[in-house]
């Protein structure tokens, strides 16, 4: 059963939280910096502290590999915008040659999270970079991401594969709810390029996603199967999420975030009305203190470790929503569930003091069924939280999606 749903701006948020709370994530993107180096740290906190990436075959210590390095960078530029402080753009930018170098070298780039990336990897540095050449560099490394990105579109499914290698049958024609943000790499591409494929896939793919992932009573599922060879959907399945039936906190989260972004990209207003379902079905699903369980079937009654990172991720949805909805109305009430979010993540899921931990968002998890990140910081937590940050103390922020 649903918990008790939350009243709209239910927790007041004033100039002064969020500039503290500001202040206090800034110090901590500082203090990381200085002990990770040009290194990336590791996915999730452990015990509230980064770790270096560790080695594995092919790759050495702190090496740009996985979905999430990119969360990382995003701060930095993040940083710079509110700043000004140059230590923080010459460290993102360090990360921007290393993420054309990446996406060159062809390491470790079979999956659909090219688009979560290349988006903070290197979109960011095309657009904010000091020099003209390192603009035009990250462009093209920004180009190649999303060519490899167009080689997971499967005909005549009209998706993008999202996990594996595309020979792999265990992952043949899957695609997960969080894709929707991997989309804007593509929008980008046909902006720089005009080569309607790139729109093309944006199109059919947010089409399924809104036909077959998002279910009737406005959750999602984690992830749907469709048949490779005849186009055909076929069934949906967890695989982070508490069972295949039940809605995963961060992927409904993904939902509002990424149908809202797909929705300013094509201006295909179904995408709007889904990306308000989402948040619908979230919001009447947040325990009493406005931060998910893990899972939305969890309840204050059958609680859960708590996934904050999806409360953020929420957060930068509604302001979003609240930049692109057309209606006034709509618009202002998805800035006030920002703000009550925020202030909720404010008030009970951050350090006390900075150096307390390293993430900038304590509780979040990763992939609970795997034990792995479970109340722990997460690399995009801290950057979402970020992101919201900035988005409410800078409304002319150009997004980075
Ligand atoms: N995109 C993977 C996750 O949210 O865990």
């Amino acid at each position: 059963m649903a918990s008790t749903p939350r009243t709209d701006g239910a927790r007041a948020l004033d100039a002064a939280t969020v500039s503290a709370a500001l202040d206090a994530a800034l110090q901590t993107v500082q203090r990381n910096i200085t002990l990770h180096g040009d290194a990336y740290p590791d996915d999730t906190t452990r015990g509230d502290r980064y770790q270096i990436r560790p080695a594995i075959p092919g790759f050495p210590v702190g090496a740009n590999r996985g979905w999430t390095t990119s969360f990382w960078v995003g701060q930095q530029w993040l940083a710079w915008e509110l700043t000004g402080d140059e230590q923080y753009r010459a460290a993102a930018q360090r990360h921007a040659v290393d993420f054309a170098q990446r996406v060159r070298a062809e390491h470790d780039l079979d999956t659909h999270d090219l688009g979560f990336l290349y988006s903070l990897g290197s979109l960011t540095a095309a657009r904010l970079a000091e020099s003209e050449a390192e603009r035009a560099d990250a462009r093209d490394a920004g180009l190649d991401a999303a060519e490899h990105l167009m080689r997971r579109f499967l005909e005549p499914a009209g998706i993008i594969q999202a996990w594996g290698d595309l020979s792999d049958p265990q992952q043949s024609g899957r695609t997960i709810i969080d894709s929707l943000m991997n989309m804007p790499l593509l929008t980008w591409a046909h902006e720089q390029t005009g080569d309607e494929r790139f729109a093309d896939a944006v199109r059919r793919h947010t089409a399924q996603l809104r036909e077959h992932i998002l279910r009737p009573d406005n959750s999602t599922f984690h992830t749907f199967y469709w048949d490779t060879v005849t186009g055909e959907p076929l069934r949906g399945a967890t695989e982070q999420g508490a069972f295949d039936d039940s809605c995963w906190a961060r992927g409904q989260a993904w939902g509002v975030y990424g149908f809202a972004i797909n929705y300013r990209a094509t201006g295909d207003e179904r995408l709007l009305e889904s990306a308000w379902r989402c948040a619908e079905y979230f919001l009447s699903h947040l325990p009493a203190d406005g931060v998910p369980y893990w899972d939305l079937v969890y309840t204050d009654e059958n609680p859960a470790p708590r996934d904050s990172s999806a409360a953020a991720i929420a957060a930068c949805g509604f302001l979003e929503l609240a930049r692109v909805d057309p209606d006034a109305e709509r618009a202002a009430r998805a800035h006030a569930l920002a703000e009550t979010l925020v202030a909720d993540l404010i008030a009970g899921y951050t350090p006390a003091q900075p150096g307390d931990a390293d993430g900038l968002l304590l509780h979040s998890v990763y992939d609970l069924p795997k034990d792995n990140g479970v109340d722990e910081g997460t690399l995009w937590g801290d950057y979402f939280y970020l992101e919201a940050l900035t988005r409410l103390v800078r409304p002319e922020w150009v997004t980075y999606w």
